[in-house]
């Protein structure tokens, strides 16, 4: 290929043997999508060569690193953080200055919210982006980013960027170009002239933002189409099934990729493929095209790594790590929606029992995968509680959905939870909860357990193996913020309320609305990074809950078990002492890695003080 001529013979040799290892995972992906496969891949290979012709000396001695420990984000020592830039620190200048910061944290990895150039408000807090190539001007330009990136990579900090995918804005030039009648950028979307075929696939589409945004299509004048907005109206979506589409994202991805970021954040990935008669989310050429997409990467930029947000019921979670054919080709990480609700579900519920059940019933991931674990992110919580496995313990998925609401909405009788109610769907009875982990912990509130709940969330994400990643805000027991709607294109969408703008008096880190929740946070990071069990190659297995107000997690690891153990509830509970024996932990030598003492034992069993847990060694 000529773009490599001018390389050196062993960079040469380099890119055709990662053509060689990764070009038939590349093919298996396009055969799916595309008429021509080989046509596409001879684009895509032209792409990764100019992009691997252009990556900097620093980012192939990365790639090099991360393909000789491929784990790194596995490790029980990695610990994540997730904000929007301009609401933590302001510029991206200003991130680089304070990442002193998230070392002192632990942080290893930083997802910052969108920072490519939005189009005008309401952009989805930037998830509607007019141009992937710029950053938002108010957060800096790409050299910034270029700086951020080398300053995070000094200190050991991967950066996580979202690839927002789905969709772009209106504003976008290729929506841009289509409004102005260019027939191959009308291509790059799905539009329709009439209601004929928009009908049809309503019938079977859910509402993803029911108050918001109703409906999946928007009328165009432009246009002179109804277009798919499975989002809001300003947010198109791309049709992948135009090849051209796939090239122009490939091109994103290796560009992003050549400025440092280290992980892609595949928003909204279920979305991307549409079948009528479906709900057109996490169809099998989902995974087909993050499979080329990966390859690509693979390819030109090895070092880069991908992450799914698919916030799907846990029957299609384990998917998007790769199952089937697909196994260890898609994404390397991917959110455990599944494993965040059932902890909320947990504390209202003062029971362990359906979130034993649910979690048991999950795959096990591929074991060079991890779960990005978390307490709360800046999305709402939607309740991914599947009916089968409320029935399978005597509990329908409706009503405990309905009493999740209601709790988490302070509505329910005796709630401490101070949450807001979001996308509420009046034909499905759904509702949503946007809040902060201390207002839905209820910090603040008349009941004095709300830092023992936000410590017992933590515990459970931090323990459960995987990458944990905090919301920013949450590590200093931020609450709710209360002036959230005053914001120019906020006030239609509470989810701003829990997404805080931390502030830095006088340059030094900020103080914490909690010290007790700031202090403990940090001890379980800092117990964490020192128990090699959690390495996420090991799979969290669930057991059967003894006393039904504690989760029991066990990692069997060849250095030997762990078993954490979480009381939900807010009096004493206990963990037989025969769980102990039957996983080869002797009672008499075990120890709670988060104290280093013995845990209490007595009448047969480890006794748990309310909302205590257990990380037993
Ligand atoms: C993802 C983002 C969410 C956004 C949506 C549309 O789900 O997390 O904030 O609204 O995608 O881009």
């Amino acid at each position: 290929m000529s773009v490599l001529d001018d390389l050196p013979a062993h960079r040469r040799e380099l890119f055709e043997a990662r053509v060689a290892r990764w070009l038939p995972d590349l093919l298996a992906g396009l055969t799916p999508l595309y008429p021509d496969p080989h046509a596409v891949a001879d684009r895509l290979l032209v792409a990764a060569a100019q992009a691997f012709a252009d990556r900097d000396d620093e980012l192939h001695a990365l790639d090099l690193r991360r393909t000789l420990a491929p784990d790194w984000f596995q490790r029980p020592d990695a610990l994540g953080y997730a904000a929007y830039a301009d609401r933590f620190a302001g510029t991206l200048a200003d991130v680089a200055a304070r990442a002193g910061y998230l070392t002192d944290l632990g942080v290893t990895y930083l997802h910052l919210m969108p920072v490519l150039t939005p189009g005008p408000p309401p952009n989805d807090g930037g998830y509607a982006v007019a141009d992937y190539s710029t950053v938002r001007p108010d957060l800096g330009t790409t050299a910034d980013l270029r700086a951020l990136t080398r300053e995070l990579r000094g200190r050991g900090i991967s950066l996580c960027l979202d690839l927002v995918l789905n969709h772009v804005a209106r504003e976008h030039a290729w929506a841009r170009a289509a409004r102005a009648g260019d027939p191959e950028k009308r291509a790059f979307f799905h539009v329709f002239p009439d209601r004929t075929r928009p009908d049809a696939y309503e019938a079977t589409l859910p509402e993803v933002f029911p108050d918001l945004a109703p409906g999946s299509f928007s009328w165009d004048d432009d246009l002179a189409g109804w277009v798919w907005t499975t989002f809001n109206d300003y947010q198109w979506d791309v049709d992948w099934s135009n090849p051209d589409v796939f090239c122009a994202y490939a091109d994103v991805v290796l560009e992003l990729a050549n400025h440092g970021v280290e992980v892609l954040r595949l928003d909204a990935i279920a979305f991307t493929w549409k079948r009528l008669g479906t709900n057109c989310q996490n169809q099998p050429e989902v995974h087909a095209l993050t499979q080329a997409l990966r390859a690509v990467a693979r390819i030109a930029c090895p070092a880069t790594v991908f992450l799914a947000e698919a916030i799907v019921g846990p029957r299609d979670l384990v998917g998007y790590l790769g199952q089937g054919e697909h196994w260890g080709k898609v994404s390397d990480l991917a959110y455990h929606n599944g494993l965040m609700v059932q902890v909320w579900s947990m504390l209202a519920a003062r029971d362990a029992v359906l979130a034993s059940r649910a979690l048991q019933q999950l795959p096990v991931p591929p074991s060079t995968t991890a779960w990005i674990t978390y307490v709360r992110c800046h999305d709402d919580i939607g309740w991914a509680v599947d009916d089968a496995d409320a029935a399978a313990v005597g509990l329908s998925g409706f009503e405990h959905r309905r009493f999740l609401s209601d709790w988490y909405a302070g509505f329910f009788p005796g709630s401490w939870a101070r949450g807001l109610v979001f996308g509420e769907n009046e034909q499905t009875g759904d509702r949503r909860i946007s809040g902060t982990a201390a207002s839905l912990a209820g910090l603040g509130t008349w009941d004095p357990n709300a830092v023992a709940r936000v410590l017992l969330a933590h515990a459970v994400v931090l323990g459960f193996g995987g990458l944990p990643v905090l919301w920013s805000g949450d590590e200093l027991g931020m609450l709710n913020d209360p002036h959230w709607a005053q914001e120019p294109g906020h006030a239609e969408d509470n989810r701003w309320a829990h997404r805080p703008r931390l502030s830095w008096p006088d340059g030094g880190p900020p103080s914490p609305v909690s010290p007790a929740i700031a202090d403990g946070i940090r001890a379980l990071a800092a117990a964490r990074a020192t128990l090699p069990q959690l390495h996420a190659s090991v799979a969290a297995e669930v057991l059967d809950p003894r006393d039904p107000a504690v989760l029991l997690v066990a990692r069997r690891h060849p250095l030997g078990t762990v078993l954490g153990a979480y009381n939900v509830a807010p009096e004493p509970r206990h963990v037989p002492l025969d769980v102990l024996w039957g996983l080869g932990l002797d009672p008499a030598r075990v120890v709670d890695h988060l104290t280093g003492a013995a845990p209490v034992v007595s009448d047969g069993a480890v006794q748990l003080r309310p909302y205590e847990s257990l990380w037993l060694r």
